[in-house]
């Protein structure tokens, strides 16, 4: 899978350039759209037999990778492959030119990421230093003593993300009467997840409801760098249900999914390029001719963490800028 990482970050860095020309227009279908054809038309050109398992909805409701659409051009021998995207996270991000709107793509061997319908999901996302303290189902405040304490800090010097939305009312009542900090976010809940599982970010934890694709791939993030993602399904109809038991997940909603249930493949590969400057890659810029995109790179078995800043000339040989 390793050798397959510079093909796949070919992938994200075209779909954020195809967004980011959209950024800011207001637009976030038409930026979305534009990151799916560009995303698909790359993985197209990877030599594998890959299979979407987390896309951009199901095959009756989106034309482009869709889940269980193969793509890849592989041959005999190429690699058999399961496939998490989105190719624009935050598509609001980038529709008003906010930070944080990212092109993300986890690949992994078959199975090797959880096959889910596009839903809610609760998140708990912690540092390597607070993994096996928390638990999703206990208090909140449970929780949060539990990583002050593994942090080896006060409990009002942590820092917990969450999404500013009226479902999160309580929850953000509960983590304030705690005395912990609060960062609320306007949408984009990856970023936030691979923030938390990493020193120096200022960021000790996401908490709250967010989307279960976005939940996924944080997981397959998350099982790169270590940290920990539990997460509980949070269904929003009875068709989301149906279609998540014709998958075969479980529709209880008290189960727990761990970063291994969420992301159980050994061989994960995830890949992000910045479409808005952000907290983890900047996002592009555009030049005479040209595009100069942001990218971090995962490698559960490598556990090498690589940012990769690439100039794209698109045109003709332009204003080229190196440094
Ligand atoms: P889009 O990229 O589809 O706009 O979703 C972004 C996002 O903010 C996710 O990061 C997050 O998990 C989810 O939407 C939250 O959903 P909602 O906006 O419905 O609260």
């Amino acid at each position: 899978m390793e050798q397959l990482m510079l093909e796949i970050v070919k992938v994200t860095e075209q779909a954020a350039i195809a967004a980011a020309r959209l950024m800011g227009k207001g637009d976030r279908n038409g930026a979305d759209q534009e990151a799916v054809t560009a995303m698909r038309t790359a993985l197209n050109q990877i030599p594998i037999h890959g299979r979407i398992v987390i896309g951009e909805g199901e095959r009756d409701e989106a034309p482009m990778l869709y889940i269980g659409e193969e793509v890849g051009n592989g041959s005999d021998g190429d690699k058999q492959v399961d496939i998490a995207v989105d190719p624009l996270e935050g598509t609001n991000l980038c529709a008003t030119g906010s930070p944080n709107a990212l092109a993300v793509m986890a690949i992994a061997e078959r199975n090797g990421l959880l096959h889910c319908p596009d839903t809610y999901m609760e998140k708990l996302v912690v540092r390597p230093s607070a993994k096996g303290v928390v638990d999703i189902r206990a208090s909140v405040k449970d929780n949060l003593k539990a990583i002050a304490k593994a942090e080896d800090r006060d409990i009002d010097d942590l820092v917990v993300v969450i999404l500013d939305r009226p479902r999160h009312e309580q929850i953000i009542k509960d983590v304030r009467a705690t005395g912990a900090r609060i960062k609320l976010i306007t949408d984009g809940d990856i970023t936030p997840a691979i923030a938390a599982v990493v020193e120096g970010t200022g960021i000790h934890a996401l908490m709250g409801i967010g989307g279960a694709p976005e939940g996924v791939l944080s997981a397959a993030a998350i099982k790169c760098l270590g940290g920990e993602i539990q997460a509980r399904m949070r269904w929003r109809s009875e068709e989301e249900k149906k279609r998540a038991s014709a998958m075969g997940v479980d529709l209880s909603e008290e189960k727990v999914y761990t970063t291994d249930d969420l992301a159980p493949g050994n061989n994960i590969i995830f890949v992000a390029s910045g479409v808005t400057k952000g907290d983890i890659v900047e996002g592009v810029s555009f030049f005479g001719g040209g595009a100069r995109t942001h990218t971090i790179a995962l490698s559960a078995i490598s556990r090498q963490i690589r940012f990769i800043d690439s100039i794209h000339m698109l045109e003709k040989v332009g204003k080229i800028k190196l440094k």
